[in-house]
């Protein structure tokens, strides 16, 4: 498929009316630019084809189911679209004076009331953009927390289960502390013999997901809040699987001090890729002095922010906070109500039932029941017939399917970690699960099938590190011919159309 550059021919237009009301932009005289921008000059039906292929080309969870373990990729309802496109909302300028932006304070005054609730601990901040912010706000909590103690020298450790995401440990090193590992037993719990040794005065904390990125709800939860507690750490709660729990239990309620949450996975919110999310944080109320400023409170029937926290770690983020994020899960939320509980529910009975159906003809490493999502093992499959789980994963898109994660959590050998999701019908389930069982046999049948897939996508097998690595994100004029025609002068010109 070409670029849009190279569709380019001179004088080609498409049209967008100005918004109306807007006075037209003063650029002042010397800064205006002297000659037209180098922009693709094409037609509008050109232009609609060409984002049209581009989206036909795209997978997202509007075109198919997509089990990205850990990335909780759910449908994201439009009546959400509908609520954060309000003008009041759309149009409202994050330095708007409070008395005009009462509904949009109010809106993260609930949201607030509401997470704390979830997670059963009193004290939110809505500012982090992601669960790794939330990360690093997080710790930055415990430092400033332990500093105002006095024990910020001798505190310099945060325990992280070998499981954990791999932010886990940047956000430990960004925040200054350093990373302690312990292990994971036999059914999939942390090892409280292997932790029991690595705590001690030194130890800030822990991180940990709970359930885990084995899908495993930790069994000696309580044991580990003793082992910290006893000895003066704080225990730190990776929210991001948080959607296998809302209602349910409550991390607070188990011993945790400090929560972030994934508003984009467990609330709904369009992401991947990058995409924008929210990382809110909530606290015990020993570490509310130190959340980031501004706090949104409430003053009798008005809402305000709140800059008044002499011990604040300071501002994580610009403004409040990701605020269309907000709207969205908070619309979320409320078209749940009191039945929020269901989500999380229907979350483990899908992800047990697509275990049921897989766990024979994959390798099972921990033989438990899961929470929202589980972690099978291609090891066998690579043994008996040469496969990996990287050939299971491509071939999967052959059938037209968003492969799971994969070779994670790390000590998982060939890991597939599956999440379908509470969004998803028991149809497409099965549907899933047959395709899953058939790349098992094709793998022992034939094999080569797996190894050249995909095959029916536009592109095979791209060298993904140096996709990662070395991406090309311009169109470098010099290194491609000058569009047909354009040496002729050419003037910015009022638009006439296609
Ligand atoms: C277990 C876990 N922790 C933390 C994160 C980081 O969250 P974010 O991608 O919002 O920065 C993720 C993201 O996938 C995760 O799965």
């Amino acid at each position: 498929m070409k670029l849009i550059y190279e569709k380019s021919k001179p004088g080609r237009r498409a049209s967008s009316l100005p918004q109306p009301g807007l006075p037209p932009a003063e650029v002042p005289e010397e800064l205006r630019r002297s000659s037209p921008p180098r922009l693709p000059e094409i037609s509008e039906p050109e232009l609609v084809r060409h984002f049209t292929a581009l989206a036909d080309r795209t997978f997202g969870v509007d075109t198919g189911f997509y089990p990205l373990g850990s990335c909780t990729m759910k449908h994201n309802p439009r009546v959400n679209e509908r609520v954060v496109g309000l003008p009041g909302f759309r149009d409202l300028h994050p330095l708007q004076e409070e008395d005009a932006s009462q509904g949009a304070l109010e809106l993260m005054w609930r949201l607030q009331e509401i997470l704390a609730e979830v997670v059963g601990l009193p004290a939110v901040s809505l500012q982090p953009a992601a669960g790794s912010q939330g990360e690093l706000t997080g710790l930055l909590l415990m430092r400033a927390y332990f500093a105002d103690r006095g024990e910020g020298h001798e505190r310099r450790e945060i325990v992280i289960p070998d499981t954990a995401h791999g932010t886990n440990p940047a956000s430990v090193t960004m925040a200054g502390y350093e990373a302690v590992g312990v292990k994971t037993d036999f059914r999939g719990n942390v090892d409280l013999d292997d932790l029991r040794e690595k705590v001690g005065p030194q130890t800030a904390g822990l991180m940990l997901t709970n359930p885990s990125t084995l899908g495993l709800f930790d069994e000696g939860i309580e044991e580990i809040t003793k082992i910290f507690h006893e000895a003066g750490a704080l225990m730190y709660y990776d929210g991001a699987n948080l959607n296998a729990i809302c209602g349910i239990a409550r991390p607070g309620d188990f011993g945790f001090d400090i929560v972030h949450f994934n508003l984009h996975k467990t609330f709904s919110q369009p992401h991947g890729g990058g995409g924008p999310g929210g990382g809110p944080i909530a606290v015990r109320e020993r570490l509310e002095p130190f959340l980031p400023v501004p706090a949104v409170v409430r003053e009798g029937d008005a809402f305000r922010l709140d800059y008044e926290r002499p011990k604040t770690i300071g501002k994580v983020r610009g403004f409040c906070g990701p605020f269309g994020v907000f709207v969205r899960s908070y619309a979320y939320i409320r078209s749940y109500g009191p039945a929020l509980k269901e989500m999380s529910e229907v979350a483990v009975l899908n992800a047990n039932y697509l275990l049921a159906r897989l766990r024979d003809a994959y390798e099972l490493p921990f033989d438990r029941h899961c929470m929202h999502e589980f972690v099978l093992s291609g090891r066998r499959l690579k043994r008996e017939h040469g496969v990996t789980t990287l050939d299971v994963a491509k071939r999967l898109m052959d059938y037209r399917f968003h492969p799971p994660t994969i070779y994670f959590p790390l000590i998982v050998p060939e890991a597939l970690m599956i999440e379908p999701t509470e969004t998803e019908p028991k149809e497409t389930l099965d549907a899933f699960a047959d395709a899953m069982l058939a790349i098992a046999r094709e793998a022992a049948e034939h094999s080569e099938l797996l190894k050249e897939a995909p095959h029916v996508r536009p592109v095979k097998r791209l060298d993904e590190v140096r996709a990662a690595k070395r991406p090309i994100l311009r169109y470098l004029f010099g290194e491609h011919d000058e569009p047909e025609g354009s040496d002729e002068p050419r003037e910015l010109e009022a638009q006439k159309g296609a």
